[in-house]
């Protein structure tokens, strides 16, 4: 079905098409009114014509109804249309009609129009065909083509297809809407997607919140985009993105503004231009904030400000920034329940290492050594950060097995009978059996066992050999044997470090791994500052524990 549509937009619009059927053209095809008469002519069957409710002027017609009549008795009914309604003339013609969408304030209504019994020959008609110049026979053609009806059957089918177009828009006014919701949520979740994949446990939290800020800016069309984070007491940071109308002073003045907000739901504020909020804060148009929360604790917030070319913020960057907060949120209390944990944890092993230097205060600082120059063999071996955690949890519990030794045979200070030899041999398997109960250091285990054992199998307790000493204890063996050859005891002095350099020579790949003993030797000097400087401090320790030092 075509129509003609041309320039003209005359209240009546009639023109004269090139093939001569006058059609009325003075509403455009696209607008809601034409596209709902359409649909009402294809579900009905019946042609109709679209015509202003007030003064009845025909504005937009289908090709069927070739005469756009509209007769005095139509005209005075026009509100009987607003329902669903057939008006029969008698002349013969039978109008038929119902309401339409407005248009531009103007009320519109379909109307169409078909010869209420067959052969009739309307007054209406005649009068019509004549002032669009048909001829007789055109018009004698014409009639004869036209369809008719009874009223009641036009009346039930204008019911149900009235009925039905309606419920097809609201069908896709819902779909629409359904199909918004879809690729919002989709969005919404591919974004947390990204963020949540990411996050571990030991990723700090301000990669976590650049992550969050770099997904959160490529998703929300703001000027600029911020996470304003407050990781420990009085430690802040407030990464950013594009332009921000405000430095970190101004932020939290301008969030202090919202103080009396349910900070569960999201501020979003628009037009803020002419507002005395925009007034104190220059260059801000709009803005969505929304809190990061770890339980009732405030961490910082996320905000997004001046929406691209002046749009507005609604509900769904609101709901983006909402869930981002509460996953980073979560992350946050996750990270710092970690670190309670892990200071909790340290602290224990640090009260048990202190219990070991009190029974042989003359090894004291020891084990705090070879956590130290373990850790950092570790780090010069690539290691990733938490086996160095591991490594160094080792290091300062490797001799924890001391404490079930007797005090007598650990400070003695000349040559061990082999009972009392064998009894200091059994600290490696005893520190792995106090240990092993304690589930939060199962990862120091091996190296607590295997820390003397020897790279050609001569070790104990378990007689291991090459790489079947785990990695862990073969780092700690180096790590042990420079300290104790290097430290002071009461019967002798510490070996200077080029002897314990040819012992090392000497013993790599028989005692030690050669390959760490290779490690050594690229770091010898950051390993010998680090047994300094921590020699130094553990005599001040120990001057306070005995007063053994000043005799
Ligand atoms: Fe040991
Ligand atoms: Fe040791």
């Amino acid at each position: 079905m075509s129509t003609q549509v041309t320039d003209d937009h005359s209240a009546t619009g009639v023109v004269e098409p090139a093939n001569g059927s006058a059609l009325a053209t003075s509403l455009p095809e696209s607008i809601p009114a034409v596209q709902r008469m359409r649909q009402l002519a294809s579900l009905t069957t019946l042609p109709f014509m679209c015509v202003d409710g007030g003064s009845g002027d025909v504005l937009f017609r289908q090709e069927e109804l070739a005469l756009g009549l509209m007769p005095e008795a139509i005209r005075e009914r026009l509100d009987e249309f607003d329902v669903p309604q057939v008006v029969v003339l008698d002349s013969g013609l039978m109008f038929y009609g119902t309401r339409l969408p407005s248009h531009e304030g103007r009320g519109l209504l379909a109307i169409g129009y078909m010869l209420s019994e067959p052969g009739a020959r309307p007054q209406d008609v005649v009068i019509g065909a004549a002032e669009a110049g048909w001829s007789n026979e055109r018009l004698a053609n014409w009639l004869g083509e036209q369809r008719h009806s009874h009223p009641q059957i036009v009346k039930r089918l204008l019911e149900t297809g009235d009925g039905r177009v309606g419920r097809n828009e609201l069908m896709e006014q819902e779909i629409e809407h359904l199909s918004r919701h879809v690729e919002q949520t989709y969005e919404e979740i591919s974004l947390l997607h990204a963020v949540t994949g990411k996050m571990q446990i030991s990723r700090g939290v301000l990669d976590i919140a650049d992550l969050c800020l770099e997904r959160l800016h490529a998703s929300i069309p703001a000027g600029g985009t911020l996470v304003y984070l407050e990781d420990r007491p009085g430690q802040t940071h407030m990464p950013y993105l594009g332009e921000l109308p405000f430095s970190e002073d101004s932020l939290v003045r301008l969030v202090a503004r919202f103080d009396d907000h349910d900070w569960s739901q999201p501020v979003v504020r628009n037009h803020m231009g002419r507002t005395l909020l925009g007034a104190e804060f220059p260059g801000l148009e709009s803005l969505v904030i929304v809190s990061i929360s770890e339980g009732s604790h405030r961490s910082g917030w996320i905000v997004c400000c001046n929406c691209a070319e002046g749009g507005e913020f609604g509900s769904v960057e609101a709901s983006l920034l909402n869930s981002v907060a509460s996953i980073l949120g979560t992350h946050l209390r996750n990270i710092h329940l970690y670190r309670e944990h892990d200071e909790l944890l340290l602290g224990f092993v640090r009260s048990l290492v202190s219990t070991l230097d009190a029974k042989d205060p003359y090894t004291a600082g020891h084990s705090e050594r070879v956590a130290l120059v373990a850790r950092l063999l570790g780090k010069a071996m690539h290691l990733p950060e938490g086996d160095l955690h591991d490594i160094y949890l080792a290091g300062l519990l490797h001799d924890i097995g001391k404490i079930g030794v007797d005090d007598n045979i650990l400070r003695k200070p000349g040559d061990l009978t082999d009972e009392e030899y064998k009894s200091i041999q059994a600290h490696p398997a005893l520190g792995y059996e106090i240990l092993s109960g304690l589930k939060n250091l199962h990862p120091v285990l091996p190296g607590v066992r295997s820390h003397h054992e020897s790279y050609n199998g001569t070790g104990y307790p378990d007689g291991l050999q090459g790489e079947g000493i785990p990695l862990m204890a073969r780092i700690l063996a180096v790590a042990d044997s420079y300290d104790a050859m290097n430290s002071d005891r009461p019967y002798r002095t510490g070996m200077p470090v080029d002897a314990i350099e040819t012992i090392f020579h000497r013993g790599a790949g028989h005692q030690w791994d050669a390959k760490v003993i290779d490690v050594y030797f690229g770091i010898r000097d950051d390993i010998a500052r680090i047994c300094r400087d921590h020699t130094r401090s553990d005599r001040t320790i120990l001057s306070e524990l005995s007063g053994e030092f000043q005799n």
